[in-house]
């Protein structure tokens, strides 16, 4: 199971559910892709396309990250992608989502990076650098296991739940 947000891809033109989709082929219909959003526009996209395609075993959760409790939800891992930089409190999103998942599972975490051209994504005064969001997974229980620039404009920051 998975909790996620979506993904960008580098070098691939994005369509929201892109990577809600992506993940739900790889979950396959026995498992679940839980697609996390506080936009209620966002999720409502995302539902139209689901039905335009069929796909029932995407659960859509209307919610902010940092409050949500897990009461039925458990995830094998957690994908939270360009939205960090949006929230308000982001470090206690980070802290949130750990209690989803089991010890040693991963948490990956995408975000433009401060030092990119910023021919896409949000200013760069928006942007945060990555050894913050490394000190907010440390904060929260996660051990950072590996952090890769993708592209000019993108990285990630794979982490795992503590033991
Ligand atoms: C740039 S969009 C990214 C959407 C998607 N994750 C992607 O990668 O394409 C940022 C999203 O973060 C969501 N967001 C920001 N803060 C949030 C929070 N505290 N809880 C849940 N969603 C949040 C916004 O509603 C918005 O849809």
């Amino acid at each position: 199971m998975h909790l996620l947000t979506t993904l960008r891809l580098p070098g691939a033109i994005i369509l929201p559910g892109f990577v809600s989709f992506a993940l739900a082929d790889r979950v396959g219909p026995t498992g679940v892709v839980y697609a996390l959003d506080r936009s209620p526009g966002a999720l409502a996209h995302l539902e139209r396309r689901q039905k335009e395609r069929g796909i029932g075993y995407i659960q859509r959760i209307i919610a902010d990250a940092a409050t949500l409790q897990p009461d039925g939800v458990q995830a094998g891992s957690a994908l939270i992608t360009m939205v960090l930089h949006h929230a308000d409190d982001p470090a206690e999103i980070l802290r949130n989502v750990v209690r989803f998942v089991p010890p040693g599972a991963p948490v990956v975490i995408g975000e433009f990076h401060p030092e990119g051209p910023c021919t896409s994504g949000p200013p760069r005064n928006h942007r945060l650098a990555p050894e913050k969001v490394q000190e907010w997974c440390r904060n929260a229980g996660l051990v950072v296991v590996a952090y890769q620039r993708q592209t000019q404009e993108h990285y990630l920051v794979v982490a795992q739940r503590d033991h």
